[in-house]
C-alpha cells in the first residue's frame, strides 16, 4: 500500500477538478469479453482535451489472469526447467502491452494519479505486476499504489493559500447484489480508512454519492462532504448473437463507462480566513 502525493496548482477564484475512475479490462478481444474499444477511444479524447481532470485506475486495467489462473500458472511454471518458458511468455505479454495499450495511456499519462492491480493482472517472473510495469514504462511509478488499495493526497495550491483532499482507492471485494447493497458494501469496507473521497471498483456498477459530516469548528459547527464512487467498467457484458462470459455466469446487465466526480474549489471569505476550500463535490454517472 502506498500514497501518491500530488500537487495541483489553482489559479482562479473558483476552480473545478474532475476525477475520472476507470476499470478498463483492456484486451484485444472484442467479442468474448465485450471490451468497448470505441468507448475507450472516446474516453481518451475526453481526458486529453480537459486540463482540469485526473484519472484513477481502480484495478483490472487489463482483462487478464484472475487469481485462480495465476495459481494454476504458478504450478505449471514451478519446475526450474519451465523458467525460461515463463520468461518468454512474460516478454510476449509485455511486448503486447508496449505495442497496443501503453501508446494509448501515454496520451494521458500526466493525468494518471492512481492505479491498483485488482483481480485481473499478470505477475511476471521478476515479481513485478503488469500494472506496476505499465506505471514504470509511463514514468509514473508513484501512481502505482499497490495490489488492492492506497491513498492519493491532493494538495491544491494557490499563491498564498492551499487545501488538501485525501482519496482512498481500493479495488473492492464481494458480489454485485442489489444496488443499495453495493453502496453499503463500499461504505462498510472503508471503515477505518480515513479519506474525503472513497473510490472502488470490482462490482462494475457505476455511481457517486456524497454524505455530509458535521464537525466542531473553532467558533461554530462546520460541515464537510465525504464522497463514495464505484467505477463501472468498459465491458459490454451481453452481446446480440454472441455468448459472453457475463451470460454464462448469469450476471446482471451493467452500465458501460465511468463516473465523473467534480471537486468544486473556491477561495474562502473572511469567515474562512480567505483560505481555499472544497465547496462541493458533484458526480455524473
Ligand atoms: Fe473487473
Amino acid at each position: 500500500m502506498n500514497v501518491n502525493f500530488c500537487d495541483i496548482q489553482v489559479t482562479k477564484y473558483r476552480e473545478k477538478l474532475t476525477i475520472i475512475p476507470i476499470e478498463l479490462h483492456w484486451s484485444r478481444r472484442t467479442s468474448s469479453n465485450g471490451f468497448c474499444n470505441d468507448t475507450w477511444k472516446r474516453l481518451l479524447k475526453r481526458i486529453e482535451s480537459d486540463p482540469n481532470c485526473r484519472v484513477v485506475f481502480v484495478g483490472d486495467l487489463i482483462d487478464d489472469d484472475r487469481p485462480s489462473m495465476r495459481a494454476k500458472k504458478a504450478v505449471i511454471y514451478a519446475d526450474s526447467d519451465r523458467q525460461s518458458a515463463r520468461e518468454e511468455a512474460d516478454n510476449d505479454h509485455r511486448d503486447r502491452l508496449d505495442k497496443y495499450l501503453i501508446p494509448d495511456l501515454k496520451r494521458i499519462k500526466d493525468k494518471i494519479i492512481g492505479m491498483v492491480d485488482g483481480d485481473h493482472f499478470r505477475i511476471y517472473a521478476n515479481g513485478m505486476t503488469s500494472t506496476q510495469y505499465i506505471a514504470a514504462v509511463l514514468k509514473i511509478p508513484k501512481a502505482y499504489l499497490g495490489e488492492r488499495m492506497g491513498w492519493i493526497k491532493l494538495s491544491f495550491r494557490r499563491k498564498k493559500d492551499s487545501t488538501t483532499m485525501d482519496i482512498f482507492l481500493r479495488h473492492g471485494r464481494g458480489g454485485t447484489g442489489a444496488f443499495g447493497n453495493d453502496v453499503n458494501a463500499l461504505i462498510r469496507q472503508n471503515q477505518g480508512f480515513i479519506a474525503d473521497l472513497y473510490i472502488g471498483g470490482h462490482t462494475h456498477k457505476q455511481w457517486f454519492i456524497k454524505v455530509p459530516h458535521l464537525y466542531c469548528g473553532r467558533a461554530d459547527i462546520k460541515q464537510k462532504l465525504v464522497g463514495y464512487a464505484r467505477a463501472g467498467s468498459l465491458l459490454r457484458g451481453f452481446m446480440y448473437g454472441k455468448t459472453t462470459y457475463a451470460e454464462i455466469a448469469e450476471y446482471n446487465p451493467l452500465s458501460i463507462g465511468c463516473p465523473e466526480i467534480n471537486i468544486h474549489l473556491i477561495r474562502g471569505d473572511k469567515k474562512n480566513n480567505g483560505n481555499l476550500y472544497i465547496e462541493d463535490m458533484t458526480g455524473l454517472t
